[in-house]
């Protein structure tokens, strides 16, 4: 399965606003197309928004190129500055806008069209390499796989969120492959439920054995010795540790350390942010109300009332057992491990 494929010129998502009913792909022509899938999560998911962006300064490109270059270099700031604020929380979009932005400063004495070449090189292999850490990952990870465990995991952090195979998800896709007779239990993830509709629509692709639980579930199971690991990714990470990932993953982290349950983040090391000391100076994103007043757009929660929806919360340091990264996994002191990266 390709969440993200772009072949003559066109970007192919699949819809993730969709599935698990509809198998749909959204094709972006423009830039601007690539700004609305990431802001609306047609894709989703930290490495996929950051592979996604790239593909959006390639199509900026190609509508740009036939322009004299001062025009061309002003339309892609424009374009990129755009893309980057498409979301707010996951690091991986400012990086991958950063990087197209070096490699159009460090070709810009090239005409339009060798820009536009070396742009569409670099958005290739952003993609290519997201496989790669992530198989990496899943190796890394599956070293603290015990044989026979039960793994619970939030969000969902599989194909569909990255480029290919997933983060905490292609840990469990790895240890699942590699025998280890696992059994997952996938929180649904309200209030758009990437766990319920995404990870177990994976889940059952690939017929790994799991079960979905709403998200109330998960602390009887923790406390009454059901699951030996947790799992789950992240969407950026503070020198010292402190991570930021789907709104519940804070909850699931003081249970797991009230029951001694181990708790990992598996996140690629562009997920990352090494401008920043601690989380909070994380930028949390808060969505719309109808994520949480309604379910598959049938109103479950009475006109009038006020919401919070927070999309993402920060777990801190001290809950977190370890964060396997391609290059390792990384344990306390957090910020002296994370720097030798
Ligand atoms: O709002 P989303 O669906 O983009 O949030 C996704 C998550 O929180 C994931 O856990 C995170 O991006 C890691 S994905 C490999």
């Amino acid at each position: 399965m390709k969440a993200i494929e772009f072949k003559d010129e066109v970007l192919y998502l699949i819809d993730q606003r969709k599935l698990p009913v509809y198998e749909e792909i959204f094709e972006c022509k423009t830039y601007k197309e690539v700004e609305y899938a990431i802001k609306e999560m047609v894709v989703r998911g930290a490495p996929a928004i950051g592979a996604t962006a790239a593909y959006g300064a390639v199509l900026a490109a190609k509508e740009f190129v036939k322009d004299e270059k001062k025009v061309f270099l002003a339309e892609m700031k424009k374009a990129l500055d755009l893309i980057n604020k498409s979301r707010p929380t996951a690091v991986n979009l400012m990086w991958a806008v950063k990087r197209m932005k070096n490699v159009i400063a460090e070709n810009s004495d090239l005409e339009p069209s060798g820009i536009y070449a070396k742009i569409k090189e670099e958005a290739d292999v952003i993609l290519k390499e997201d496989v790669e850490t992530n198989k990496q990952m899943a190796k890394n990870g599956n070293e603290i796989v015990p044989n026979g465990a039960t793994i619970l995991t939030h969000c969902n952090t599989g194909a569909l969120a990255t480029a290919g195979y997933g983060t905490a998800l292609g840990v469990i896709r790895e240890a699942h492959y590699t025998g280890k007779n696992i059994f997952v239990y996938a929180d649904e993830t309200r209030p758009r439920l990437q766990g319920g509709r995404l990870t177990a629509w994976e889940l059952v692709k690939e017929e790994i054995p799991a079960k979905l639980i709403a998200d109330n579930a998960a602390a009887t199971l923790i406390r009454d010795g059901k699951i030996d690991l947790i799992l789950v990714g992240a969407d950026r990470i503070a020198l010292n540790g402190d991570t930021a990932n789907k709104i519940g993953t804070f909850m699931l982290s003081v249970i797991a350390k009230q029951y001694n349950v181990p708790f990992y983040i598996v996140a690629p090391v562009t997920t990352i942010d090494f401008d920043i000391e601690t989380g909070e100076e994380i930028d949390i994103e808060e969505r719309s109300s109808d994520e949480v007043t309604h379910v598959y757009g049938n109103r479950v929660a009475p006109v009038g009332i006020d919401v919070y929806n927070p999309a993402f919360d920060v777990t801190p340091n001290e809950n977190i057992t370890g964060i396997i990264t391609e290059k390792g996994i990384v344990k306390a002191p957090f910020k002296d491990n994370m720097l030798k990266l």
